[in-house]
């Protein structure tokens, strides 16, 4: 029996869905609490403890602590990319605050782990765009992507400093089925499957040429799991691990859903997230996550082409 109890903060979100699902099949549903700033419905509701809780509200933080205990805590909660640039002090206040007040929360209670997501969003310009090192020019111009190097540097900070065991990956545009993305500049990769089935046509946000790097949420689950579980001491960076699945651009992803739906079509109206995604790299090198500890995906585009069409067509009763 596992004696870890594990705290989500954000499990209403894209990641904190899958990842409340996947944590609550390994330890077991009541070691798994969720909370968010929104009542939880659905599963995450049904399967285990569930709280409200805005964690800029350290009152409240405290005292989810104080019931629960946490072992480990999944910090989520944040503004992503786009959303962001349309409201950057708050982006700022709950991208920043809400991690300052996990990481003194492990000092204070000595919680065991934490996990933070980071994102390529924390480089820039000036980074090298194609196989984009772990080390290298960080000059993020986005408020999102300010708040992820930030972030990136409290954490290794923390656990330099006061010993922290704080983990973290620099996620590039995830792609799910099961929750909707929220905010950011890569939710296209997960739209356009929705309108390929619904409508047989996409009106896609970024230019057809708009190379991205992203990762099934399969693989984005494993290698999160896969994080949090190695060994303390094989995780030499303390700041947050470049991570790479596949990078394709939204002409190649409608190709690929041609494969699977042959009338789809696809036109573009590139808007205000064409110069975010302009500013982040095209391709990822996650080199070091693979010899630190083991990373490596499955998926490739037209594998997660044919498993995400299969699952929606499911999820909508449409047939193929
Ligand atoms: N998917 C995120 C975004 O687009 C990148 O971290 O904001």
């Amino acid at each position: 029996m596992s004696t870890e109890r594990i705290l989500i903060i954000g499990s209403g979100g894209q990641l904190g869905t899958e990842l409340c699902e996947s944590l609550r099949g390994i330890y077991g549903n009541d070691r798994v609490i969720a909370t968010d700033v929104k009542t939880l419905s659905g599963s995450i509701a049904e399967s285990g403890p569930c709280e409200v809780m805005d964690i800029l509200d350290k009152v409240r933080f405290i005292e989810i602590l104080d019931k629960y205990k946490p072992t480990q805590i999944y910090l989520l909660a944040a503004l992503l990319s786009a959303t962001a640039e349309k409201n950057p002090k708050f982006a700022w206040t709950l991208n920043m605050d809400g991690l300052f007040h996990v990481l003194d929360a492990a000092i204070e209670r000595g919680i065991a782990k934490i996990y933070w997501p980071s994102s390529i969003a924390v480089f820039g310009p000036n980074t090298p765009r194609v196989h984009t090192p772990q080390h290298c020019i960080m000059d993020p111009n986005t408020i999102y992507g300010i708040t992820k190097l930030a972030g990136e540097r409290y954490c290794e900070y923390y656990f330099e400093k006061h010993g922290v065991d704080v983990r973290s990956i620099r996620y590039p545009g995830l792609i799910g089925y099961k929750s909707a993305p929220g905010g950011g500049t890569t939710d296209y990769a997960v739209d356009i499957y929705h309108q390929a089935l619904t409508q047989g046509t996409y009106s896609c946000f970024l230019s057809e040429e708009t190379e991205l790097p992203m990762l099934y949420m399969p693989d984005a689950l494993r290698a999160t799991l896969q994080l949090m579980e190695a060994p303390a001491e094989q995780i030499k960076i303390r700041s947050s691990y470049n991570v790479a699945g596949m990078s394709f651009t939204p002409d190649e992803i409608a190709a690929s859903i041609r494969k699977e739906i042959p009338g789809f079509t696809i036109s573009y109206a590139p808007d205000y997230r064409q110069k975010i995604a302009d500013s982040w790299p095209k391709s990822i090198d996650d080199g070091i996550a693979r010899a630190h500890w083991g990373w490596k995906p499955e998926y490739d585009l037209q594998g997660m082409t044919g498993d995400m069409l299969a699952n929606l067509r499911e999820m909508k009763s449409i047939k193929s």
